[in-house]
């Protein structure tokens, strides 16, 4: 099958852990007969320094004329004193926006051989399988008015959100539970804010098209506290861009490293953005220290939601579990007795499992 992918390396270590993605890909084309185009786009600082703004207009276009997109990270100190409306982070705003990617997935799986590797307690983290279903082109994140007034004297952000908006990220999140292990938490503040209980609502008027997935609601701060304690009682847990956004960076602790959480951006339709959770990591940038695992699952994703090629995003997952089981680790993780490897060592040793294995 030939599919078009657009590449937004970004900044920071963004370029290292796609290039690594890429590799990946290659294997699998060859493998199992596939051909993926790809072109390259500046996303984030690089677009600041070569166009003045953070994303253009012809980069939006090619995203909308691929089949997915892979993205590596935006940012850095470099544009620090940049104008707020042209920040690299703003180009990530607008993709998503653009592009219409309303839910934002992030599978949170404990790693068996990396369960040491958490700074939680092994049995706690041990059977936890979570998707967090993120609302990402609405909420708090896009609300207008959001702005200083009276010089500073009062400042205003805005959780907007349209009824249509919350039912199909509710809808989304239902058909995912009911094809994983039928539970689905839904996440607000519905105690204090008017737009939650709105949100509880449509949770509650939902459940009924899909009686088979047990409907659970917790408050933002429970939530919060439980994802720690006692990862294992979630399987699908849906909730606003803000909310989302801090849970889920919580909930990557369970894995041990920032490093290794894909994320998946999609709509109704099979076109999806797909990048790892975290950021550029300027600290490390350049030193081929990055873990491109993170990335290299969210290629997986891609081929999995986009591609419908389940096969083959298997084959990468397994490849990276066996490379964990091995003991192979960049340095962002803690392994006893593990081997530290560099960004490019790590997707070799990936990349000849894949070989092997399929
Ligand atoms: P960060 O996620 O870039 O880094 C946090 C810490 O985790 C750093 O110590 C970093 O070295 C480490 N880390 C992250 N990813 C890693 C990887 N793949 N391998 C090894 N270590 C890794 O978050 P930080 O430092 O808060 O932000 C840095 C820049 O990234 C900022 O400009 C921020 O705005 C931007 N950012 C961009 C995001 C995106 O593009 N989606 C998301 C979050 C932050
Ligand atoms: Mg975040």
């Amino acid at each position: 099958m030939e599919k078009r992918i657009i590449l937004l390396p970004g900044d920071g270590i963004g370029k290292e852990i796609l290039e690594a993605a890429v590799k990946v890909l290659h294997v699998v084309e060859e493998k199992f007969n596939h051909r993926f185009v790809y072109e390259t786009h500046a996303i984030g600082g690089n677009a600041i320094d070569r166009f003045g703004v953070p994303l253009t207009d012809e980069t939006v276009n090619a995203c909308k004329n691929a089949d997915a997109v892979l993205l590596g990270a935006v940012g850095g100190p470099k544009w620090d004193n940049v104008p707020a409306d042209i920040r690299p982070e703003k180009g990530l705003l607008k993709i998503r926006k653009e592009l219409g990617l309303f839910a934002n997935l992030r599978p949170i799986k404990a790693f068996a051989s990396l369960l040491h590797a958490s700074p939680l307690k092994e049995h706690i983290i041990k059977d936890s399988d979570i998707l967090i279903v993120r609302e990402l082109t609405s909420g708090i994140y896009f609300g207008k008015p959001s702005e200083r007034r009276e010089n500073g004297k009062v400042v205003v952000d805005t959780l907007y959100y349209e009824r249509y908006e919350i039912e199909r990220i509710v809808d989304k999140a239902f058909q995912f539970a009911r094809m994983r292990k039928k539970k689905l938490t839904s996440v607000d503040k519905a105690n204090v804010l008017e737009s939650s209980r709105v949100w509880r609502e449509i949770v509650n008027e939902k459940s009924s098209l899909y009686p088979d997935v047990e409907v659970e609601h917790l408050l933002v701060d429970a939530a919060s506290m439980k994802l720690i304690t006692n990862p294992s009682q979630f399987d699908v847990l849906v909730t606003e861009n803000m909310f989302g956004d801090i849970l889920s960076d919580e909930a990557s602790v369970l894995t041990g490293s920032l490093g290794m959480l894909p994320s998946a951006s999609i709509r109704s339709d099979q076109f999806g953005l797909y990048e790892p959770i975290h950021g550029s990591a300027p600290d490390i940038a350049g030193k081929g220290m990055a873990n491109p695992i993170g990335m290299i699952l969210s290629a997986a994703l891609m081929l999995r939601f986009s591609f419908v090629m389940e096969e083959e995003a298997s084959a990468i997952e397994a490849a990276v579990n066996e490379t964990l089981s091995d003991g192979y680790h960049t340095a962002d993780l803690q392994i006893e007795n593990g081997t530290k490897l560099s960004t490019n060592e790590i997707t070799e040793v990936i990349t000849e499992k894949l070989q092997s294995t399929i």
